[in-house]
């Protein structure tokens, strides 16, 4: 049985202050929620804020984004050793937004995720294709290749906590969401990767969310097919009420 992942990823929105009162509104409508693991990952400015605010939670905090090295000359980049410091559990690598505007690639993806799964974090691997993609047919060619770089030369020992976001790029602040059909089609396509990588048991116990206008009133659709095992949520998770509710679909 697979615990479902409601992760929240808040982009470039909110300032230490707006966190506060973020979780201020937020906990007391998840508190002993235990049904369901429940992450926020804020901007990085955001972080120490979001820690002390959900510390003895039921609430994991990650960062958005890391860079590879431990340490050095590399200007506006954060470690997986600053992320841990700071106390993050999670750390998304891969957004389709860091690939389209910030010249991450397969190959920066499996320099971050061998990184972080080495610093013990929970690694959100998003993969998805774009609109042109799937008109032309190409939907299940490219999920193949992002996954099968995203985990080459990894072991499934050291894969262990690896978590993947199938985000289709055409869903991703659109408000159109991908149907439960469509999202479940491709998650097998995911999850097949993962057992040529990792293994038929790993590819079974491996966690793979949807993440592309996820909403309150579509949640529930989506978090009930058995393929989907969590969301990853934009817009929808910068306002307490609705991210609640979805954690609570
Ligand atoms: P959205 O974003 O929910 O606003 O579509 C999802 C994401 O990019 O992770």
């Amino acid at each position: 049985m697979r615990t479902k992942l409601i992760a929240a990823n808040w982009k470039m929105y909110k300032t230490p202050d707006q966190t506060s009162e973020f979780f201020r509104n937020f906990l007391p409508l998840v508190s002993g929620h235990t049904r369901d693991e429940i992450a926020v990952c804020p901007p990085y400015i955001d972080i120490a804020t979001a820690v002390q605010a959900a510390k003895e939670s039921n609430v994991g905090i990650g960062a958005q984004n890391m860079y590879w090295e431990k340490e050095g000359a590399y200007t506006g980049e954060i470690s997986t050793g600053m992320i841990l410091a700071a106390g993050c559990k999670y750390v998304i690598i891969g957004h389709s937004e860091r690939r389209q505007y910030f010249g991450e690639t397969d190959d920066t993806v499996n320099k971050k995720l061998k990184v972080a799964l080495d610093a013990g974090l929970i690694p959100i691997v998003c993969v998805g294709e774009v609109l042109e993609e799937r008109e032309a047919g190409l939907t299940e060619d490219v999920l193949r290749r992002q996954c099968t770089n995203a985990f080459r030369g990894i072991s499934a020992e050291r894969a262990a906590k690896l978590v993947v976001a199938y985000e289709p790029v055409w869903a991703i602040g659109t408000g159109k969401t991908a149907t439960p059909q469509i999202a479940s089609d491709a998650h097998v396509v995911v999850r097949a990767e993962a057992g040529k990588a990792f293994g038929k048991q790993f590819a079974e116990d491996l966690r793979i969310l949807y993440g592309g206008s996820v909403k309150p009133d579509n949640a529930n659709a989506l978090m009930s097919e058995e393929e989907i095992d969590g969301a990853l949520v934009g817009g929808a998770s910068l306002d307490p009420k609705s991210f609640a509710a979805i954690v609570k679909y």
